[in-house]
Parts: structure tokens; sequence; C-alpha cells
């Protein structure tokens, strides 16, 4: 199956009512988890790559991996750059081939996040590239896993912002503040699915929600029906393959370290699975 973009890849989803996965890779085990798991469910995928994992990364020959192993998948897949920071790292990723970019302009002025969206928007569509954007700002992070965040319902997304910035931008989807953090929460998430609702019905591109980790099924099933069309969902895959590992350590038997890559491996596999059946994907005829 070959290489496709966010639009390609959403396209059907608001009218069907569903939401495609997009999970993040920081390394081999992610990408394998991610492809593997999405295969076995036989439905579309986001394979997100996040500027702040460029650390743990040598994308020079990590992406022509990426690339390769996406060729040979048998479902659709979009390699996607998750949170952008600056216009030139969405301008390198398109350069790299990624088939989406997020510009995450979340904490700039909106008039600005416009101005450079728009700038991006106009190159990226002619190399059929897709491009996301974030108004409002989905605060957290996963520098925060022992206290967990706060959610700031002060940035929650306004609907008369989001209209105004898919009218000045040709973006293909929009990232929204709706009650979500990353990395774990503090307290229990609360959505607030009547302004989802009210976004859903005031834009007609696909709506992302950032920040999956923490939420229920219920949570993520809601949220869909209220007008939720790509989820992101990281941190929870990391914590629950660094426990799996743990608990390998701490078991009585010696082991190998590609045992314990393994074994991480299919634990993160499991979990995309069961996301994949909540956010009820649907197979993608291209
Ligand atoms: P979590 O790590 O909280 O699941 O959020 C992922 C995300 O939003 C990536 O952009």
């Amino acid at each position: 199956m070959p290489l496709v973009n966010l639009k390609k890849v959403l396209s059907e989803s608001i009218e069907k009512k569903y939401a495609v996965g997009s999970f993040n890779a920081a390394n081999y085990q992610g990408v394998e988890a991610i492809l593997s798991a999405s295969e076995e469910m036989n439905t579309p995928v986001i394979l997100s790559i996040a500027e702040v994992h460029f650390r743990y990364l040598n994308l020079k020959y990590f992406i022509p991996y990426v690339k390769n192993r996406i060729a040979q998948c048998s479902v659709p897949v979009v390699l996607h750059l998750d949170h952008g920071l600056s216009f030139d790292t969405c301008i390198k990723a398109i350069s790299m081939g990624f088939s989406s970019v997020m510009f995450d302009g979340s904490t700039l002025p909106i008039e600005k996040n416009i101005e450079i969206t728009n700038k991006l928007v106009q190159i990226a569509h002619m190399a059929n590239v897709s491009v996301e954007a974030e108004i409002g700002h989905v605060g957290g992070g996963e520098g925060n896993l022992e206290e967990g965040s706060e959610v700031d319902r002060s940035k929650f997304t306004k609907p008369e912002d989001a209209e105004i910035f898919v009218e000045k931008t040709d973006v293909d989807a929009l990232a929204i503040a709706v009650g979500t953090v990353h990395g774990p929460y503090k307290g229990t998430p609360d959505i607030d699915n009547s302004l989802i609702k009210k976004i859903r019905n005031t834009i007609s591109i696909p709506l992302v929600l950032h920040g999956g980790s923490g939420l229920s099924d219920d949570d993520f099933r809601n949220a869909v029906k209220s007008g939720i069309n790509k989820v992101n969902f990281y941190t929870a895959t990391s914590i629950a393959a660094v426990e799996k590992i743990k608990q390998i350590i701490n078991g009585p038997k010696k082991v190998s370290f590609p045992d314990l890559t393994k074994a991480a491996t299919d634990v993160i596999k499991e979990i995309i699975k069961h996301q994949i059946e909540v956010f009820g994907t649907k197979p993608l005829k291209l």
C-alpha cells in the first residue's frame, strides 16, 4: 500500500463518524508495533514522529527505513510530523518525505498562527502533503510523568476562532483543546463534548484530539460521536512498555536485551489494537 496523506486517510471519517489513531514512534520498536497492529486490524493508521523525539533518532537513516516499511504495509499509512514547532522543521519533514505535517502554533497569537500555517499550507499542498494546525492549547507533556498535568479551561478552543482559522488557511485538520492534556492527568479527565459538537457544526474539516492517554474507552467513544476524527495517543504505550520490562527484569529468569524489546513491542501492539477498536476506525479503499 502506498504512503497516503492525512486528508486522504480522514476523507470518510466525518461522514462515517469514526476516528483514525495517530500513534507516536520514537524508535524502531514503536514503528513495528504501530504498523503490525494496524495490519492485523486491517485499518489505516497515522504513524507520527514528534519533533521532541528527534533527539532519540538518527533521522537520516530512520526515515528511509520507516518509508520502506510503510511501502510494504498492507494498509494505508500516513507518515506524520507531530508537533512541528517551527515552519523550518515542517519544511524539513516535507523534504524528507513525510506525507503530513502538524505546525503547532498554539502558543502564538492567532494571527501569527494563521500567517505561518497559511504559508506552510501553500508549500505543503504543492507536494501533496497535508497540514494539521492547533488552536486553543492542549497543555501537559511527557516531562510530567509523576504528577500529571491539570487542564486549563482558559485555553479551550473557541468555535469562532476555529471558524476564522479554517476560513483563512486551507488547513486539512484542526487540533482542538476540549479538556485533554498530553501525558498523565491530574484528576479525572472531563471532555467537553458539547464544545466538540459546536466546533463540528461550525467547521467542516476533520477534528483532532491530542492527549489520548488516560481517557476511558467511553471518553473516546463519546468524543468520536461528538465529532473527533483523529486521536493522538502515545504516553500510555510508553508507560506500559516500561512496566513490562520492569516486570521481566524483576522476574526469576535471566533474559536477553532482544527478549525485552520484543516483549515491550508486543505490549504496545496490543494496546494499539484495542485503541483502533475503540476509535471505530474503518478500512479505507484507495
Ligand atoms: P498522549 O501522550 O497523552 O497520549 O498524547 C499524545 C499526543 O497528543 C501526541 O501529539
